[in-house]
């Protein structure tokens, strides 16, 4: 049999595999909410412009809301030989209504149907993506306040460079993530214009209202071109750009927490809640959660190429492989939503292990900087000169298997006779780091003012 919606020229029905490639309802149903919604919106407007009755109108909306509580009840057949969201809806709303649901796709076309549906969820993705990174910053805040003063080292190549405190580190993860948040907001701002109403492509002699479905829908204003309205996705590879993003960041810290958590380093103890154990090793505590998260970049950056190399080729306007475009924001969706949600629990209960934190900040020569700087600043040195003392003062203690301020005055004199017991003040990391007052710098009152500036931001 020829399908119900564009049977009209076709006396065959379609070959099981051309079904197959074909319908996208086994993963556009999600649209289900998004779809019902634009046609309410739509069957509204035509009334209100009259192109359909009020009476038909009236029954669509009513008919749709029936539809919708079906399928939020789990009682929706969906078909794939209905192909997509849209046709099982409307399929459906005819076994309701009748003859009035025929009405409803006046001056429409599945084209700007579409693009509006999943212009409307990814736009709750990125509300619920703001949220979700809300609730992590505030984690870290909590986090950066409780060790704005605990010292730990800070690293360049994975190798102890300076000391810092524990809350500096925790404040570098909300700069990332704030700027994280500003991207979601700034790409929910650009893709809240209403693509409904462009029809097929090249708009409708219809007298339709496009402003009313826009506001009705919650969008700033109708999108300004028919064409590039249903051909555009950048909306979508704007929400994954910033999903990678934001995912990559939650990736750095995940690594990190797999390194922290290790028996070598010990500088953070994770909850029993986000680990889980060996069946053979009696002693594991693994960081799975963190792991996964770490993964999970993987698939988001994935989606993001994935759907980069779908649209760089298309002529516009639609095209059918624009279809495969959900699958990707979808999964990419969920896996950040995920991840957002695992690493805002582990952040909360993680415990920093302040003693293994100040013990490495102090191994390793972490103050060799201070020392320099010292020498430059009593002694009048040039820093180059200064460099070069305290490079053979570090190869001092190394040959000797001690820490820079363990070696003795003496010890100390023989590379520059001018060093004076005052150097001993500099060598300590609680020093270093409170010494570190640059405006951004990791000296606890730095930290706790920059705690207190995003606290603010935040409320
Ligand atoms: N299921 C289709 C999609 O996701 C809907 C649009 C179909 N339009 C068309 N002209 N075949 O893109």
């Amino acid at each position: 049999a020829s399908n119900a919606m564009w049977g009209g020229r076709f006396t065959a029905g379609v070959d099981a595999i051309m079904e197959a490639i074909n319908a996208s309802i086994g993963f556009d149903k999600r649209l289900a909410h998004q779809d019902i919604t634009g046609s309410r919106a739509h069957a509204a407007m035509l009334a209100a412009q009259g192109i359909i009755t009020d009476k038909d109108a009236e029954a669509i909306r009513e008919g749709l809301l029936t539809v919708l509580s079906e399928i939020e009840a789990g009682k929706f057949t969906f078909r794939k030989d209905l192909e997509d969201i849209h046709m099982n809806v409307e399929s459906r709303l005819k076994e309701i209504i009748g003859e009035p649901a025929g009405r409803l796709h006046t001056a429409r076309s599945r084209n700007d149907q579409v693009a509006v549906d999943f212009r409307l969820w990814v736009r709750d993705q990125c509300d619920a993506t703001i949220d979700g990174i809300e609730a992590l910053l505030r984690a870290f805040l909590a986090q950066a306040e409780a060790g704005a003063d605990w010292v730990m080292p800070g690293f360049t190549h994975l190798q102890t460079a300076q000391p810092v405190t524990w809350g500096h580190h925790m404040m570098a993860y909300v700069e990332m993530l704030a700027r994280d948040l500003s991207r979601f907001k700034d790409a929910r701002k650009r893709m809240n214009e209403c693509p409904l109403g462009a029809a097929a492509l090249a708009g409708t002699s219809f007298p339709i209202d496009r402003f009313a479905t826009a506001a009705a829908l919650g969008f700033d204003r109708p999108t300004a071109n028919s064409l590039d309205s249903v051909s555009d996705r950048d909306f979508a590879l704007e929400y994954l750009s910033a999903a990678s993003i934001c995912a990559m960041h939650l990736s750095r810290f995940a690594e990190e927490l797999v390194i922290w958590s290790s028996a070598q380093f010990r500088f953070v103890r994770l909850s029993d809640r986000w680990t889980t154990g060996s069946s053979i090793m009696p002693q594991k505590k693994n960081p799975d959660a963190a792991e996964l998260i770490r993964a999970k970049i993987g698939r988001i950056m994935g989606s993001t190429v994935a759907l980069f190399t779908i649209m760089k080729g298309l002529p516009l306007t639609y095209s059918k492989d624009m279809q495969e475009d959900k699958e990707q924001v979808f999964d990419a969706a969920d896996s950040l939503l995920l991840a957002l949600a695992a690493m805002t629990g582990m952040v909360t209960d993680m415990a920093a292990n302040r003693e293994s934190l100040e013990k490495a900040a102090a191994s390793g020569f972490s103050t060799a900087t201070d020392l320099a700087d010292w020498l430059v600043r009593s002694l009048n040195l040039p820093f180059r000169d200064a460099h070069h003392v305290t490079g053979s003062l570090v190869k001092l203690a190394e040959d000797k298997g001690v820490d820079l301020p363990d070696l003795s005055l003496e010890e100390m004199q023989s590379q520059h006779p001018g060093i004076t017991e005052d150097v001993f003040t500099v060598l300590g990391v609680e020093n270093s780091v409170r010494s570190r007052q640059s405006y951004g710098g990791t000296a606890p009152d730095q930290v706790r003012a920059q705690v207190a500036r995003w606290k603010e931001l935040l409320a």
